[in-house]
């Protein structure tokens, strides 16, 4: 279950105005959240105390949101507060992700609440980014967006192509034209490449490997920053990367580079790699991590980088809960 929020104001106190304008919220929240009236488990509508010609609830019935139970409920007068404002809360029987809504000027008093909320989570293989995001994703309530994800899904297109790598041409071409999609089911991140989930396929050693050497072409990189923008700016996420804070997103407040010992992030791989019945040694992945880091680091476009603003946390003695504490901290302080 989600509790979607929303905001109004009314030009006037009457009861055409209050039927216009809760008829509109309402249907934007409903519209922002493709929410099917079956999906809606109540509706609580409160005014503030200028507001006397006509119930939200009641205007809310006549609109045809009706098949729910309505509540209306006077605001406090409080200093501060707008003027002729209607609130509304709809408690929604749906796990995905939720969008509230301000409309007309109405003021957004929880900033976590009403904003899209970005949090960059840079970091090298290994330390831990991708597992920390899902947390704090989960924690916060907003998505998690594994942008080393699409890089590896635009390797394996290479590869499914038969492309050599190395010519820049030929990785440039197919990549123009990739029809590369993140999709969510449950929360969860889906990887589509042309059509088809390729999640599972894109975790092999080959792949990530590859994604390290293909992104570092400026195209593919131009691409897939496109898309991740894209994504950000539409809803609340955490993106794990290389770039996210230097180059994603520059002017993102919530900033976090996540760093560990190459002994200590191969053993995590390792350790991670091992239950799902891969035979790779530790040695070989420790080399793979050192190499990535290289690759990663030494690239002309968008290196991995450490962004001045970002707050540092070595993970090397700490669990992925207790990073993701540590970041949710971070993130509520500012908010
Ligand atoms: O996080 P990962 O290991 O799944 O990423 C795979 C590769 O993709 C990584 O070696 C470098 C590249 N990458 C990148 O250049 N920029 C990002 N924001 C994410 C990943």
């Amino acid at each position: 279950m989600k509790a979607i929020r929303g905001a109004t104001t009314l030009a006037s106190d009457t009861p055409q105005e209050v039927r216009e304008k809760v008829k509109e919220l309402l249907n934007a929240v409903a519209d922002a959240n493709s929410l099917k009236a079956h999906e809606m488990i109540c509706i609580m509508l409160s005014s503030t105390g200028d507001i006397h010609s006509l119930y939200p609830a009641k205007a809310a019935r006549e609109a045809g949101f009706s098949g729910c139970a309505l509540y209306s409920s006077l605001e406090p007068d409080m200093e501060g507060s707008l003027a002729l404002c209607v609130r509304v809360m709809i408690l929604a029987d749906t796990d995905r992700a939720i969008k509230h809504v301000y409309l007309h000027g109405a003021r957004v008093l929880r900033k976590d609440l009403s904003q899209v909320i970005n949090i960059a989570l840079d970091g090298p293989a290994g330390s831990g980014k991708s597992t920390v995001s899902k947390i704090v994703a989960k924690k916060l309530d907003i998505l998690s967006l594994d942008t080393g994800a699409m890089y590896r899904a635009a390797a394996l297109k290479c590869i499914r192509e038969g492309v050599d790598y190395a010519e820049k041409s030929q990785v440039e071409r197919i990549i123009e034209n990739i029809d590369l999609r993140v999709e969510y089911r449950d929360g969860k991140q889906l990887t589509l490449l042309d059509g088809k989930d390729v999640s599972g396929e894109i975790r092999t050693a080959q792949v990530s490997m590859l994604a390290s050497y293909v992104s570092a072409y400026p195209s593919v990189r131009a691409k897939m920053v496109f898309l991740q923008r894209k994504i950000a700016s539409e809803v609340s996420c955490v993106l794990d990367g290389r770039d996210i804070g230097t180059n994603v997103l520059p002017d993102c407040p919530f900033k976090f580079f996540l760093t560990a010992a190459p002994e200590i992030r191969a053993r995590r791989r390792y350790e991670e790699d091992r239950l799902k019945g891969s035979t790779q040694t530790y040695e070989s992945i420790l080399k793979d991590i050192n190499e990535r880091d290289e690759q990663d680091k030494n690239r002309a476009v968008a290196p991995l980088k450490c962004a001045e603003d970002a707050v540092i946390i070595d993970t090397s003695e700490m669990t992925a809960e207790e990073v993701a504490v540590a970041v949710c901290e971070k993130v509520q302080e500012k908010i």
